[in-house]
């Protein structure tokens, strides 16, 4: 026995209403795809109606027929309406995502970045080379003669041991790594006409563990002048002139009493450092003095007809102080960020 069925306008309408509703309902064309079944497919309202057309009484069949196939066909055709319409959307958001921006300005390769101690030594030549000096330079690996005896450290005096030295094998050739850069003092002499400004910025080395103020491996600079009837003052004046370019016109210099033995008499050198993190204040900067005669004989000059006064200081500390730099390894380290803070990107 067949239950009653009643195909009409009304149910097919219902089936239509519920899948179009279904068709609306799907915002991609993934869950689209996956609700097909349910409304267009064997698992579909209007796919079971129409499997029952054949119970359906002889008269009946054919206008039920005409009904269901008119609405097979309208919710095709919304089906493949719908699919169109988000694959053409899907589409555009791919290319939109993909696009290439054939105007934009290509965005450099980055090669690298000055480093900072780099720069601050040309900065200190420039203010030099500004005052008339000129720039010299020496060997890093350095006759022990030059690092010590020429500039007055007697062979068991105690000044030597103050400097911790990487010695050059084999022993007998005397050749140390240079512990500072006062040896191109001089070289210098030895090499140019008097009078004689040179400023020297170099590399130096100690057997200092790296820690976050000490490096085996640093820098220094090293100034020279030898004329006639040169004073203490000029030393003075030079190294003001020196520190109010480095550090501001409110900064200003003092000297504190010291002992170097190639110097004579030797100072501490002391910068007000008005832009200091915290407030102004007081900072060790170097070392200097007049230039020991017992040193212009070693180079061959008359301390009588002649004098001069000398100054080193660290690029590394000078660099630390002045911008702020708490820990050496950032200066050795040669990472790029830490570079690219100080401006000079290649
Ligand atoms: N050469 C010294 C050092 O490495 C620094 C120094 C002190 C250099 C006094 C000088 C000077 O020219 O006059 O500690």
């Amino acid at each position: 026995m067949s239950e009653a069925i009643s195909i009409n306008q009304q149910a097919v309408d219902g089936i239509v209403e519920e899948a179009l509703a279904t068709i609306a309902s799907a915002h991609d064309l993934a869950t689209l795809k996956g609700l097909r079944a349910r409304i267009v497919g064997d698992q579909s309202a209007i796919a079971s109606l129409n499997a029952k057309l054949r119970d359906l009484p002889g008269d009946q069949k054919a206008s039920a027929g005409a009904i269901i196939g008119k609405a097979r066909g309208e919710l095709n055709a919304a089906y493949a309406a719908r699919e169109s319409e988000l694959f053409a959307v899907e589409e555009r958001a791919k290319l939109a995502a993909e696009a290439v921006d054939v105007t934009a300005a290509a965005s450099p390769a980055r090669i690298g970045a000055r480093h900072p101690l780099s720069l601050l030594m040309d900065q200190i030549s420039d203010i030099f080379v500004g005052m008339g000096w000129e720039i010299a330079e020496g060997p890093e690996i350095e006759n022990e003669w030059f690092n010590f005896d020429a500039l007055n450290f007697d062979a068991d005096h105690p000044a030597r041991a103050m400097q911790d030295t990487f010695f050059v094998e084999p022993a007998d050739a005397h050749l140390v790594l240079r512990t500072h850069t006062s040896p191109v003092q001089v070289r210098s002499m030895l090499d140019r006409e008097l009078p004689v400004y040179v400023l020297c910025p170099g590399r130096v080395f100690r057997t200092d563990e790296l820690d976050a103020t000490h490096t085996p491996v640093f820098h220094q600079v090293e100034g020279l002048a030898v004329d006639k009837g040169l004073t203490m003052a000029d030393l003075k004046g030079t190294l003001e002139h020196f520190a109010r370019v480095m550090f501001g016109p409110e900064a200003r210099i003092r000297l504190r009493p010291s002992f170097f033995p190639f110097t004579e008499p030797s100072a501490e050198l002391d910068v007000w450092h008005p832009g200091a993190k915290g407030g102004a204040r007081w900072v060790e900067w170097g070392g200097c003095g007049m230039v020991n005669p017992n040193v212009l004989r070693a180079a061959g000059i008359d301390p009588e007809v002649y004098s001069g006064f000398a100054f080193g200081m660290g690029i590394e500390r000078t660099l630390m102080f002045r911008n702020d730099v708490k820990d050496m390894h950032d200066m050795v380290e040669a990472d790029i960020r830490f570079s690219e803070q100080f401006g000079v990107t290649l």
